[in-house]
């Protein structure tokens, strides 16, 4: 089946089987491999991109439910070759290692800090709770995602 979406402002087509999760199809088809997948079970948040803004794990989603979408992935969320304000604030905090959750963590603390620029602590560390690191312990993500709510407010960034 044909296919077509917007993926980091750029439109594709792409031919694919029924059955082809967004996730690989990001992966293997567009070459967009920020997005990671771990548990391929909706679990883990690895794959998490955003879907007309809504933070969406692409490893339970097809690339035929993208029609018409408009998605953005790790690699699309600065517009030039610097780290976002959220991704400096991740480095600043030292908020990932091996940085296998790590573009997961930003899609989806992306997706809250623009809908809720204001959130506090607890509200992070719910939004986040899908999303599984095993190396960080948390604390320095949740820094460093409420060191970067200031970059959000006024509708920037
Ligand atoms: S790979 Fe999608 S949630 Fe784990
Ligand atoms: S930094 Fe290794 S899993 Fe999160």
């Amino acid at each position: 089946m044909k296919v077509r979406f917007e993926v980091n402002a750029r439109e594709v087509e792409v031919s694919v089987e029924p059955r082809l999760t967004l996730a690989d199809c990001l992966r293997h088809h567009l070459r967009l491999t920020g997005t990671h997948v771990g548990c391929e079970h909706g679990d883990c948040g690895a794959c998490t991109v955003l879907v007309d803004g809504k933070a969406v794990r692409s490893c339970l989603m097809l690339a035929v439910q993208a029609e018409g979408s408009k998605v953005v992935t790790v690699e699309g969320l600065s517009k030039d070759e610097g780290l976002t304000p959220l991704q400096a604030s991740f480095r600043k905090h030292h908020a990932l290692q091996c940085g296998f959750c790590t573009p997961g963590m930003i899609t989806t603390a992306h997706a809250l800090l623009t809908a809720e620029p204001d959130c506090d602590a607890d509200r992070v560390r719910e939004v986040l709770s899908g999303n599984l690191c095993r190396c960080t312990g948390y604390v320095s993500i949740v820094e460093a995602v409420l060191d970067a709510r200031a970059a959000y407010k006024g509708g920037a960034s």
